[in-house]
C-alpha cells in the first residue's frame, strides 16, 4: 500500500515512520509513506500556504492553489481508492474503518491546520471524512498519524503471528483487551492473577474474555459528552 500525506507540517509525521511497527512495514515495503509538504507546492515569492478567511472571523485557511498543485500531480501518477480529508468534522474513524482502508492500494491523506482547508479542495477531491476522535486537534497531522498506525498494522504480513492483530481490542467479539502481566510473579506485594500462572489455556481464554468485557462495560458507561 502507498501512502500520500499532504500536510503543512509533515514534520510532526517523519518521526512517526521511523519506529516500531511503521518503520518495520515500511522496511518490508509492505507500505511506502511520502510526506508532501504543502509549501514545495506553493508559488510566488513568499510560498503562501495560507490566508485570511473571505467573510471575515479568526484563525487562517489554507490555500487551494498547493493542495490542487500536488493532488493533481498525484492522481496523473496512479489511481488512489480514497482521498481523505481529516477533519474534525468526519465520520468517527474506528477499527472497521481501519480495516477497510488496510486492503486498498493507493490513499491520500489531506490533513488541514488552523482553520482548515479552502471547501473547493475538499468538494474537488476528498471522497472521505475522517475525524479521530471528539476533540479538537491543532491540525490533520497528529490524526494521520493515528490512521497510518491503525491501517498498517492490518496489513497482511506486517505483524508477526505472535503479535497477530487479530486478538486486538475491537477485533474480538470481547471488545477490549484484558490487562497483560509479565515477570516477577510478585511485585511490590501485588500478585499476577492466578489463572494466568496455572497454563491452563482454556480457563486463560475465559477469564481473558470475561476481564475485556468488564473493562469495556465499565469504561464505556462514563459518558464523556
Ligand atoms: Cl482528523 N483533525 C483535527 N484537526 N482535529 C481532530 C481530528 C482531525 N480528529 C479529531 N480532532
Amino acid at each position: 500500500m502507498r501512502i500520500d500525506v499532504i500536510a503543512a507540517h509533515t514534520k510532526i509525521l517523519q518521526s512517526s515512520l521511523n519506529e516500531s511497527i511503521v518503520k518495520r512495514a515500511r522496511e518490508k515495503k509492505l507500505i511506502e509513506v511520502v510526506l508532501h509538504n504543502l509549501r514545495d507546492y506553493a508559488k510566488g515569492k513568499y510560498r503562501q500556504i495560507d490566508d485570511k478567511p473571505f467573510g471575515g472571523g479568526s484563525g487562517m485557511v489554507l490555500k487551494p492553489e498547493p493542495f490542487f498543485a500536488c493532488i493533481e500531480k498525484l492522481i496523473s501518477e496512479r489511481n488512489y481508492d480514497e482521498i481523505i480529508h481529516l477533519t474534525p468534522q468526519g465520520m468517527l474513524f474506528n477499527q472497521k474503518t481501519a480495516n477497510k482502508l488496510s486492503a486498498v492500494n493507493n490513499l491520500i491523506l489531506l490533513c488541514g491546520h488552523y482553520k482548515g482547508i479552502d471547501q473547493r479542495v475538499i468538494d474537488k477531491f476528498a471522497t472521505m471524512e475522517l475525524s479521530i476522535g471528539n476533540y479538537v486537534l491543532t491540525g490533520g497531522e497528529t490524526a494521520a498519524i493515528v490512521v497510518i498506525d491503525a491501517v498498517t498494522r492490518l496489513i497482511p504480513g506486517v505483524l508477526g503471528d505472535s503479535e497477530s492483530a487479530l486478538t486486538d481490542s475491537f477485533q474480538t467479539a470481547s471488545v477490549f483487551d484484558a490487562p497483560v502481566y509479565t515477570r516477577p510473579a510478585k511485585y511490590k506485594g501485588m500478585q499476577v492473577p492466578e489463572v494466568l500462572l496455572k497454563g491452563n489455556h482454556a480457563e486463560i481464554s475465559e477469564w481473558r474474555y470475561t476481564q475485556g468485557k468488564k473493562k469495556y462495560i465499565k469504561t464505556r458507561k462514563h459518558k464523556l459528552l
